[in-house]
C-alpha cells in the first residue's frame, strides 16, 4: 500500500484564512466529466468578452450555465436568466458540476450549498483578472466555489479592503478554492497567465465559479 503522503495528486486541504481554503486536487478525478460539460455548454453559449460598466473589454472570456448567469455591460453587473447574446436561457448546469461543487463546499465547512449559477472563465497567456469582490449574489452567507482546470495560475487572495496586500496562491489543474463566512467579501484576482501548454487544454486555463446567486 502506498501511503497518501507519497501520492503527488492526493487531495489535501490548505487553509488560507478563516472561511477560505484551497482543496488541492479536489476536482482532478472529475476532469473528463468537467471538460466534456464545458464543451457542451460552450457549444450553446460560446465564450465572449464582456464590457465593463466603465467601457473596458475584459481580457477573460466568459460564459455561464445554470439558472442564472453573471453578465456585465455598460449598464452594470448583474445576474440574468437569459444569455444576452443568444436571447435564450443559459444552458442547464450539468449534474456533475453541482454535485462536485456541493461536495467541495462541504469539505470547506459549508453544508447545503446548492449553486444556481456557474460562471466559466477562460484565460489565455497574458490574461488577468484584476482584484475585485464577488458581491452581486443575494445571499452572502453562501460561499463561492472556484475550480481550476488547465494551465496553472497565481490567484491573489486579499482582505476586506482593496488596500490589503493580497497573498499569492499558486493554483494548478484540479485545485478548488472555497471562500465564505468571514472571507466571503474578500478581494481576489488572477495575475497574468504565463505562457505554457497544458496536456488537456493547450494554451488556456478554465475556471468554474459556482455561486448561489438568486
Ligand atoms: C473569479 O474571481 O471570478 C475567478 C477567479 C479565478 O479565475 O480563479
Ligand atoms: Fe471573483
Amino acid at each position: 500500500m502506498t501511503p497518501d503522503l507519497f501520492e503527488p495528486d492526493a487531495p489535501s486541504t490548505e487553509p488560507l484564512e478563516p472561511g477560505a481554503v484551497v482543496l488541492r486536487q479536489f476536482a482532478s478525478s472529475h476532469q473528463a466529466a468537467l471538460l466534456a460539460a464545458v464543451q457542451a455548454v460552450t457549444e450553446q453559449a460560446p465564450f465572449r468578452h464582456l464590457v465593463t460598466p466603465g467601457g473596458f473589454t475584459m481580457s477573460v472570456a466568459m460564459t455561464n450555465c445554470g439558472a442564472l448567469g453573471w453578465v456585465s455591460d455598460r449598464s452594470g453587473y448583474r445576474y440574468d436568466a437569459i444569455d444576452p447574446e443568444g436571447g435564450r436561457p443559459w444552458p442547464a448546469m450539468p449534474e456533475p458540476f453541482a454535485a462536485l461543487a456541493a461536495r467541495a463546499a462541504a469539505a470547506a465547512g459549508f453544508d447545503g450549498f446548492a449553486p444556481d449559477a456557474c460562471l466559466i472563465n477562460r484565460y489565455r497567456p497574458g490574461t488577468r483578472l484584476s482584484l475585485h469582490q464577488d458581491r452581486d449574489e443575494r445571499d452572502l452567507r453562501q460561499p463561492i466555489v472556484s475550480m481550476s482546470l488547465g494551465l496553472p495560475a497565481v490567484f491573489q487572495f486579499g482582505g476586506a479592503t482593496r488596500g490589503e496586500r493580497p497573498r499569492r496562491v499558486p493554483l494548478a489543474h484540479g485545485d478548488v478554492v472555497v471562500w465564505g463566512g468571514p472571507a466571503r467579501l474578500h478581494f481576489h484576482g488572477v495575475l497574468p497567465l504565463k505562457d505554457g501548454s497544458h496536456p488537456l487544454l493547450g494554451d488556456c486555463r478554465i475556471n468554474l465559479t459556482f455561486r448561489k446567486a438568486g
